[in-house]
């Protein structure tokens, strides 16, 4: 046991140097793949994943983008829209990952959620154009929460949504780029989270009517 979690906290140093590397040259995408690693923790949750899928999916999502160290600045960082041909390189960087994370025997449960987290439930995603079930579930997790975290987020040519418009478009999604009973357990996760947030926002907006009340008592 303590052997295991040796291992877990080797890989998870290993992992954050290489998303410092990332994250150097690619700015841009600073705190992207940490934010993407706490909510697929999250999610494992939910699904209550035994413990080596749990560490799986938090490797693979925390590492999901780490073969952009393999693209080109001129594709990775281009302010505009991608040609055809710079979209197919780029389309490259989980093939890139893969071989990234397959070459250290500390990352290699990492495998599937860098590959497969730009598969689609239609079978129109890549590298490989899985459909459905052939996608790893820890792949289909951590697809939505890129793509989530992705929406919110400011990016050059495509300001942030906000959470709740970019919920709508997962589910809008759903069945085509998005597995169904995934977006249920997002949806579920991201409820609780909000109505947490919500409760947060009632005690300040009861304790501000409390304050203004003595406000107007000692009037
Ligand atoms: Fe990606």
């Amino acid at each position: 046991m303590e052997q295991k979690s040796l291992k877990n906290q080797n890989y998870y140093e290993v992992a954050k140097a290489l998303i410092h590397a990332l994250e150097l040259k690619d700015p841009y995408t600073s705190g992207h793949s940490f934010r993407v690693y706490k909510m697929a923790k999250e999610i494992g949750k939910i699904y209550e994943l035994d413990e080596e899928s749990q560490i799986s999916i938090e490797g693979g999502a925390l590492l999901h983008d780490i073969g952009k160290v393999g693209i080109r600045d001129s594709i990775l960082l281009k302010p505009a829209s991608l040609t055809f041909e710079e979209f197919r390189i780029m389309k490259t960087h989980v093939v890139l990952g893969a071989d990234i994370v397959s070459q250290c025997d500390s990352l290699k449960h990492c495998l599937e959620p860098v590959l497969f987290h730009h598969e689609r439930i239609d079978g129109k995603g890549y590298p490989h154009g899985l459909k459905g079930d052939e996608i790893p579930l820890i792949a289909k997790i951590t697809c939505v929460v890129d793509s989530y975290d992705a929406m919110t987020t400011n990016r050059v040519y495509t300001p942030a949504r906000t959470p709740s418009e970019a919920l709508k478009e997962l589910q809008r999604c759903t069945g085509s780029q998005f597995d169904h009973e995934v977006i249920e357990a997002f949806t579920q996760w991201w409820q609780e989270k909000n109505s947490a947030s919500e409760k947060i926002i009632e005690v300040i907006d009861s304790e501000n009517i409390n304050l203004d009340l003595d406000e107007c008592h000692s009037n």
